[in-house]
């Protein structure tokens, strides 16, 4: 039995990354890490295709939805849509820097209008009762990293949100492309503890932005009231487990049974997906589970061959197979070692 984790681990809202396949896959390494969706605008949620843009599996909660925009009524009303839908929480970006999103106006050049976001959390506060959370960078372009992020979070402070997530580094919203600004601006955990140590308990604080490491994870941890993570986690799903084998303090299960039991489970998933759209291409599952044997024996060939499963719309049993394979390359190697 999982316990409750006591300090907060969720991974990181990644557009075109984390979409409901991605969310189930990930969800079966733990049943308590917080999901995030990719960001979806509050135009799309009020004017798009729900069913497309805003279903989801039951298997996913806890499950938060980050919403984009700066229209504080439109944002009020796609979080009732969302509260309504049954998401968990409700997160507002502003953190992404993109120049397609800076010329909707949303996203992280909001950092530079902190009284239009405190209406927007205000606007969205006052239509639901799911906690609203808010996700931001340091600072953005020459903004003072400690009087532009203290003046930017007071702000926030006032429409009483349920936390904060920080990304430790600047964005550049001139110069660098969404990939660098993910990369280039150094990260500077020490400014989010700072904002943590000054705010003392009045809000969650949690940080995001290069941890990569259980190591990276618990330094953090002592300060901060949780960690997200994005790229390593997509990139080594594993990772999650053992997360959450720390934080729940149950060390009862082997890396192998759980990369067998994810298979199993996805198999079945996509069993169902199968049976619910004659159409649906495995690949929508599959992109996802590439890193499932990121750094061990066999991980390269565990890529190739769940391509070419993909490529070829198998059997979705084909998956297990090839994980079978994988953790007999593993075992080998092992033995070997030993
Ligand atoms: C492909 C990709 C898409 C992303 N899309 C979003 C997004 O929709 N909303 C958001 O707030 N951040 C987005 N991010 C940023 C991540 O949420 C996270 O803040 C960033 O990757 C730093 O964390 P990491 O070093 O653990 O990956 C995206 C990142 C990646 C790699």
């Amino acid at each position: 039995m999982e316990t409750v984790l006591n300090k907060e681990i969720s991974i990181a809202p990644m557009m075109k990354w984390t979409d409901r396949h991605c969310r189930y896959f990930h969800r079966q390494f733990s049943k308590s890490i917080l999901l995030y969706t990719e960001m979806i605008s509050s135009n799309a949620v009020m004017f798009g295709n729900r069913k497309k843009l805003l279903d989801y599996n039951d298997e996913e909660h806890p499950v938060a939805i980050q919403l984009g925009g700066s229209n504080p009524s439109l944002l009020g009303k796609a979080a009732k849509i969302c509260e309504k839908l049954g998401y968990d929480e409700i997160n507002l970006n502003v953190g992404c820097p993109s120049p397609k999103v800076k010329s909707g106006r949303f996203g992280a050049c909001l950092m530079a209008e902190p009284k239009l976001v405190k209406e927007c959390l205000e606007a969205m506060k006052n239509e639901v009762n799911v906690p609203i959370s808010v996700k931001c960078r340091i600072g953005i372009d020459d903004m003072d990293e400690i009087t532009g992020l203290d003046e930017f979070v007071d702000q926030v402070l006032d429409a009483r949100v349920s936390k904060i997530i920080v990304h430790a580094r600047k964005a550049f919203l001139k110069g660098l492309n969404p990939k660098q600004n993910r990369e280039v601006p150094p990260i500077n955990y020490q400014r989010v503890k700072l904002l943590k140590n000054r705010l003392n308990n009045n809000v969650k604080i949690i940080v995001n932005g290069g941890i990569n490491s259980m190591k990276v994870s618990k330094k953090l941890l002592q300060w901060a009231d949780g960690i997200m993570i994005g790229r390593q986690a997509y990139r080594s799903p594993l990772m999650i487990h053992y997360l959450n084998q720390f934080f729940s303090k149950s060390y009862d299960h082997y890396d192998h049974d759980v990369r067998i039991n994810v298979t199993e489970n996805i198999v079945n998933y996509a069993n169902q997906c199968i049976k619910n759209d004659k159409n649906f291409k495995l690949n929508h599952i599959t992109r996802h589970m590439l890193g499932l044997y990121s750094g061990l024996p066999g991980g390269r060939i565990f890529r190739k061959k769940l391509n070419e499963i993909a490529i070829n719309n198998n059997q979705p049993k084909a998956i297990l197979d090839l994980s079978e394979k994988i953790e007999t390359i593993i075992k080998s190697k092992n033995l070997m070692v030993a």
